[in-house]
């Protein structure tokens, strides 16, 4: 069985399907419910794991608040391992603002609350929970310290540590030396490299210069044009699962979890990536973050489509 920990962040989303995502300074008027999902890319990964399958256990902070309560609930009727998380009493659990147009594409703005208290204490902490698994899973929404401490703890331990760089910004070579599999998006991947990546020269150039950091392997995520394993010699493309998106939100979480899954599973790495193409489609297809998060049936279905 798969055995995972994820150290990241909770946030409760505040959702608004709008016609279009506002230009700067304009107002839109967007359908009349205000939706409360569960979110958070630690959560999302953490939950999406879960529901395929894996043994789970989630580091973090939330408030002592009834978001901080609702998403933790949450993740256990997952079967999250939830002992964790620490309830903050000092800051308010996250929050993320998101508008969701036509089509599935999303903005979103997050207020870190909690998660920006996650310390390399916590992370000490937990050195137990984090040498019993088989795979490390790290995003950015927390504190950089926090986050090079978990690497540092899961390499000591021999632990596989992938990390999904998002949101996007730069990072030390200290980090970058930790991380076994890398998962950006585009975005991500330009930025992290300072190259473009959008030819597969380019492409080849941008994970060459990651693998320079220290970086093992890289996986690049590419929205509705499914996503690349990017080796020492060749890149191999992997086309996205034909899906209508009716909201993008957590796509990216959705792969991380589908490919950590099969990945610690034992799966090799082409199988892992379609892996997490079919569970990014089908988390396109619902509204909301954790709630579009695929089980491992839905997940077998559309495997076995194409
Ligand atoms: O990756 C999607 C997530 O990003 C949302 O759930 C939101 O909370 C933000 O963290």
């Amino acid at each position: 069985m798969a055995r995972i920990v994820v150290i990241g962040s909770l946030n409760m989303d505040l959702v608004v399907q709008v016609p279009r995502i506002p230009k700067p300074g304009e107002t839109v008027l967007g359908a009349d419910d205000l939706h409360m999902i569960p979110g958070g890319k630690g959560a999302n990964q953490a939950y999406g794991s879960a529901r395929l399958g894996a043994d789970v256990a989630m580091i973090g902070r939330a408030g002592d608040d009834s978001f901080g309560e609702q998403l933790i609930t949450n993740l256990k009727k997952a079967c999250v391992d939830t002992h964790h998380i620490t309830r903050d009493s000092n800051a308010s659990t996250g929050v993320a603002l998101i508008v969701v147009e036509e089509g599935g594409q999303n903005s979103i703005v997050v207020s870190s609350g909690a998660n920006g208290h996650v310390s390399p204490l916590d992370i000490s902490r937990a050195e137990a929970v984090i040498q019993s698994v088989n795979l490390l899973l790290l995003q950015l929404e927390i504190p950089l310290p926090a986050v090079i401490k978990a690497a540092q703890l899961a390499q000591h331990h021999g632990i596989k540590v992938v990390l999904n760089p998002a949101p996007a910004q730069l990072l030390p070579e200290e980090l970058l030396s930790l991380i076994d599999i890398l998962i950006p998006n585009e975005t991500e991947a330009s930025l992290l490299s300072g190259c473009d990546v959008g030819t597969d020269d380019e492409i080849k150039q941008a994970a060459d210069k990651l693998r320079q950091f220290g970086v093992k392997t890289v996986i690049m995520t590419r929205g509705s044009r499914g996503s690349s394993l990017i080796t020492e010699n060749e890149i191999v493309h992997f086309p996205a699962f034909p899906v209508e998106s009716v909201d993008t939100t957590a796509a990216g979480d959705a792969f991380v979890s589908g490919f950590a899954v099969a990945f610690a599973e034992g799966k090799s790495f082409p199988e892992a990536v379609r892996y997490g193409n079919a569970a990014g489609a089908l988390a396109s297809t619902k509204l909301g973050a954790q709630p579009s998060m695929p089980d491992r049936d839905a997940l077998d279905s559309i495997l076995q489509t194409v």
